[in-house]
């Protein structure tokens, strides 16, 4: 039985969901891999049609949200913004009224978190956020189930993010906290987590008995850690800052130096893509320690669970 009281639910922001509404979905996703992987049919949204609006480019999320709908009987729509009257001065409210007439869902990555609330206060049906200048909730639930997944649970795990403090670290920050782990982000000066969305995190954390810390040291961040997480250096939309981040996140890259002060059962995580040798080097990417195929792959599993329980 899916939770009845989740359907019709938006996923904006992790911050937004319980830990055990984030729980349910991490154990709905390792159902559906397992189906999955064994081809046994999970027709849970038959008929059904997710709109998918890209206002930045795409390789995973739209790949697997495509493939997830369609694994789950229904069908999804690629909206590219621009095309949309959207792009021509059509409000968000009157696209959200008309889209909830045509469609049973909608997935929208964009810049501006607050055109994503304002979507979502406008439609009828479930929206959900497929990465914003400030969120990535969706990598986090993958990021997660990849931890659980690897490392046998959540309890005792220390998580380090190293990079900057972006839309990936936000939502992997709040969802790590959540779950009860440890999580510290090591960023140069300038390039921290929003303060608010720290404070959600220390909440949360406060909650669960666990720490959010920040430093400026990748290498304390590192010690002792059982997942090393990066992102890229220079986010979409963020192209002509690339040359500065560069120098300023010069440094804060995984190397084989800085995964041998991590735990023994250490893993890499990284979101992708990845630029070898800026926030992580080729050859931790493919290295043994890296569970970052696996990652990518569980954006898969855990974006159906999540469309399964809240599409009507
Ligand atoms: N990690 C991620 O969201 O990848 P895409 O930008 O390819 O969707
Ligand atoms: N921080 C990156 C994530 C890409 C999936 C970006 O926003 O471009």
């Amino acid at each position: 039985m899916l939770p009845a009281h989740l359907k019709g639910r938006d996923f904006l922001r992790v911050n937004d969901w319980a830990p055990e509404e984030l729980v349910l979905v991490l154990d709905h996703a390792d159902r559906l891999k397992a189906r999955q992987r064994e081809r046994v049919p999970h027709l849970l949204l038959e008929g059904r049609t997710l709109g998918m609006i890209f206002q930045k480019p795409s390789t995973r999320t739209r790949v697997s949200f495509e493939v997830g709908i369609a694994q789950l009987g229904g069908t999804g729509l690629y909206l590219a913004a621009g095309d949309l009257q959207l792009g021509r001065g059509e409000t968000i409210k009157d696209t959200a009224i008309v889209l909830s007439r045509y469609l049973d869902g909608i997935m929208i990555r964009t810049f501006e978190q607050a055109d994503v609330d304002e979507l979502a206060a406008h439609a009828d049906v479930p929206v959900i956020n497929g990465l914003t200048d400030e969120f990535h909730p969706c990598q986090a639930l993958a990021d997660v189930l990849t931890i659980r997944e690897r490392l046998g649970g959540f309890e005792g795990s220390r998580v380090a993010y190293l990079g900057d403090g972006n839309n990936v670290c936000h939502s992997l920050m709040v969802a790590c906290a959540k779950l009860g782990m440890d999580f510290v982000a090591a960023t140069p000066s300038g390039y921290e987590p929003s303060k608010e969305v720290v404070g959600w995190a220390r909440a949360a954390a406060e909650a669960e008995g666990t720490t959010v810390e920040l430093t400026t040291d990748p290498r304390e961040a590192a010690t002792g850690a059982d997942v090393l997480y990066t992102d890229v250096w220079t986010s979409m939309g963020q192209e002509e800052e690339r040359e500065q981040r560069l120098a300023d996140l010069a440094g804060y890259g995984i190397d084989e130096d800085l995964v041998s002060l991590a735990s023994e059962r250490a893993i890499v995580l990284h979101c992708l893509p990845a630029h070898y040798g800026e926030e992580i080097t080729e050859d931790v990417l493919y290295g043994p320690r890296s569970a970052v195929w696996d990652q990518a792959e569980n954006r898969l599993h855990a974006q159906k669970a999540l469309m399964a329980f809240v599409i009507r």
